[in-house]
């Protein structure tokens, strides 16, 4: 069988999805009654990182000893892959060496690149276009307060960035409509929002775009790589804030949600950050639980 990779939301099927959040409420609370039984004794996950990372990195490299395996970090600055060696050459040695591998890096044709070559499962763990990983965790948790999401509404506010487009691509595996809240000029690929048009729009007004929604989602206004911007956007992006006046017309147990880091008084106001009720804690610690279900999914093919 041919190796399977996740580079984006659409590498599985809707059921593998649904399936996998349950799995990933089930291994947390395995988790919580003492942990597992090493079923990944001896496996080794390479992890690729040519962005920063604190999540990611904690996440998969916990889930990994919690299975009883064995994560290697690997960073531009002490590997050959800083030096230039060819990224094909370096998915054939890697993968020879281990079982499954992670790369966060900047141009998605960089990890297709990889996997091409990799004879191992191939996980995304950020690209400048996607980061599945991360809708892993926000579906989940979206499910253990709030239930099934097919059918409700969600809200992206800000960047049509890597995290909003992959909103898209969950709007179209988990069957829910999305209303995205952007300045004019930072949409999504407007391929992805032409072939996901039944379930997905663009609505300027953050407001009119919060309505009713039973989820609202935000992320940085410049991401890893365009730190340069940073300023520009702060101006650019003025009135795009996840904040009280938002939540106020969004459904009544509407739950709201950032991949983290975040930045208080930015995309979202300090108010929602530091409300004692937010799910964005529980949102980050998913990501452990989600991905050791994507690792259980993808080494036991
Ligand atoms: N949300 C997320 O991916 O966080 P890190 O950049 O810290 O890994
Ligand atoms: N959009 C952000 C997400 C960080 C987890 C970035 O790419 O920097």
């Amino acid at each position: 069988m041919a190796t399977r990779h996740f580079l984006t939301l659409l590498d599985l099927s809707p059921t593998e999805l649904n399936n996998l959040i349950t799995r990933a409420i089930a291994l947390k609370a395995e988790l919580a009654n003492g942990g597992h039984n090493d079923p990944f004794k001896n496996k080794v996950l390479g992890m690729v990182f040519e962005k920063s990372s604190t999540r990611t990195r904690v996440s998969f490299e916990a889930g990994m000893a919690q299975f009883g395996g064995h994560a290697m970090f690997l960073s531009p600055r002490d590997t050959q892959l800083g030096r230039g060696e060819p990224i094909e050459d370096s998915a054939r040695v890697l993968s020879s060496m281990t079982d499954i591998i992670m790369i966060r890096t900047f141009g998605h044709e960089i990890i297709e690149r990889f996997a091409q070559n990799s004879k191992v499962p191939v996980i995304n763990a950020l690209t400048d276009d996607y980061h599945p990983c991360q809708l892993l965790a926000d579906m989940q948790t979206f499910t253990e307060h709030r239930g099934s999401i097919q059918g409700k509404t969600v809200t992206w506010i800000g960047d049509g960035n890597n995290m909003c487009q992959s909103y898209i691509n969950a709007a179209r595996q988990f069957d829910f409509e999305l209303r995205i809240a952007c300045p004019e000029g930072f949409d999504p690929n407007s391929d992805l929002i032409k072939a996901n048009k039944d379930r997905v729009s663009i609505v300027r007004d953050p407001v009119a775009a919060a309505k009713d929604s039973h989820l609202l989602v935000t992320d940085v206004w410049a991401s890893m790589g365009q730190e340069d911007q940073q300023a520009e956007r702060i101006k650019l992006f003025t009135g795009y804030q996840l904040n009280d006046q938002l939540l106020s017309v969004a459904a009544s147990d509407a739950l709201y949600m950032h991949c983290l880091p975040a930045h208080r008084g930015e995309e979202i106001s300090a108010e929602l950050m530091d409300h004692p009720d937010t799910v964005i804690w529980d949102e980050a610690e998913n990501r452990l639980h989600a991905q050791k279900a994507l690792m259980e999914l993808l080494l036991t093919q």
